[in-house]
């Protein structure tokens, strides 16, 4: 494997693709980015700061003021871990919300690329193959089917003692998959050399297999 070597994964909400790139940095030695925590940390923000979610100026205006940081695995908003609040699904929702903005994309675009250091990167998100980092040496786009992205997400809730509905989940998930799609600026879309992986009735070891597979070949 070359060094420094940049592996980009992007793919709809719960394909997988975060636990997948973690482990995959882990086993590499490379470092990680969670975009989408990126725009939570915005959205969890601009919902304490009660700002305007369909105002760009504004949110290109808090994006300046505040601080955002990731330590360990944790994420801080001006220095408070906020790890387990940015999880919320409110916050998933209004994170899909401000990531309509082409400003506010703008602004974040140096700071991921900040993280591609040192031995290399693996970074996920929606448009990491496609506009982050268009030379990535390997692009993945990570899918799953609506029924089975719907199965973990509920797996995970129930086991957390939350009491959430199949149905209510499916919904959501079908709704953030068309805001993520249809959106005008950097939509969730395969970029063209990116290598396509089903992760339906794989395990996340057999789908970080699969994509250890493609390095060294
Ligand atoms: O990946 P996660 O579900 O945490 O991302 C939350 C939201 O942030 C996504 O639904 C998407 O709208 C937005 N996002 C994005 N571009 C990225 C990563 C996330 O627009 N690279």
């Amino acid at each position: 494997m070359k060094k420094p070597y940049l592996i980009a994964i992007d793919g709809p909400a719960g394909s997988g693709k975060g636990t997948v790139a973690k482990l995959l940095s882990k086993k590499l030695n490379l470092n990680y980015l969670d975009s989408g925590a990126i725009y939570r940390l915005i959205a969890l923000s601009a919902m304490e700061k009660k700002v305007d979610l369909d105002d760009e100026k504004d949110l290109v205006y808090l994006i300046r003021q505040v601080n955002i940081n990731f330590i360990d695995g944790q994420s801080f908003l001006n220095n408070v871990d906020v790890s387990q609040k940015i999880r919320h699904e409110v916050v998933g929702v209004n994170a899909s919300i401000i990531a309509k903005h082409l400003k506010l994309r703008k602004e974040i675009l140096t700071f991921q690329r900040k993280f591609f250091q040192g031995n290399g990167l693996v970074a996920e998100g929606r448009d990491m193959t496609t506009v982050v980092f268009p030379n990535a040496d390997l692009k993945i786009y990570l899918d799953a089917s609506v029924k089975e992205r719907a199965k973990r997400r509920y797996k995970q809730l129930i086991t957390k003692g939350k009491d959430v509905s199949i149905h209510s989940l499916t919904e959501d998930i079908t709704a953030r998959d068309r805001l993520d799609r249809e959106r005008i600026h950097s939509p969730l879309s395969i970029a063209s050399d990116a290598f396509v992986l089903n992760s339906d009735g794989l395990s996340i070891d057999q789908t970080v297999y699969k994509i250890l597979k493609l390095i060294t070949k």
